[in-house]
């Protein structure tokens, strides 16, 4: 019996030890392209960067329990996932229709609440955005993006779908 128990111990600290070393070694960590210009005004980018640019740039703030088991795994996924739809830091590599279309989908997924995600807006507070700071947000990707077709955003998904990041 007490042998059982020892290797059940074994067991979980084996399987703990793997799961957080995989967590390291998938960290996506902070690739070096930034983007330094502006992306929307300088008011419209500080909300950008605080809301949006952990998971849709290469400047993530990691949160301490990025480095604990499993929670490293599922900020990775959504790191990576984020970074391939649309990657702020890739920014100067885009034409003027890529920055369209992609303002296109932030102020389309801002109006629905989509993002930030609500998940990940709970554990980090400072991704909140008030009414006024939504708003804010909408007016200028709609301002630069150009407005949903037929003026319904929920119209876009298909027809304008962002798509991955490129
Ligand atoms: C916690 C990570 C995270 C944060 C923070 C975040 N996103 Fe996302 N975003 C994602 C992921 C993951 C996807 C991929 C689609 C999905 O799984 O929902 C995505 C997809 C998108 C897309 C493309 C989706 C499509 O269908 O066209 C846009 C645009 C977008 N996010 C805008 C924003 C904006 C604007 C903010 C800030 C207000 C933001 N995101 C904050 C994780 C995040």
């Amino acid at each position: 019996m007490k042998n059982i128990k020892r290797y059940v111990f074994l067991g979980v600290a084996l399987l703990f030890a793997g799961l957080w070393v995989a967590g390291l070694t998938l960290n996506p960590g902070n690739p070096r392209e930034r983007h330094t210009g502006t992306i929307l005004s300088a008011e419209g980018d500080l909300l950008l960067r605080r809301a949006c640019f952990d998971c849709h740039s290469n400047e993530t703030e990691y949160p301490w329990f990025s480095r604990l088991p499993l929670s490293s795994l599922l900020i990775a996924k959504h790191v990576k996932k984020g970074r391939r739809e649309l990657n702020f830091s890739h920014w100067d590599r885009k034409n003027e229709k890529k920055r369209a279309r992609a303002l296109r989908g932030v102020a389309r997924l801002i109006r629905k609440g989509k993002m930030p995600p609500k998940d990940y807006a709970l554990i980090n507070p400072k991704a909140n955005l008030t009414e006024e700071e939504q708003a804010l947000l909408v007016h200028e990707a709609e301002r630069l993006g150009g407005p949903p077709p037929n003026g319904d955003p929920d119209s876009m998904k298909k027809a304008d779908d962002t798509g991955t990041d490129d």
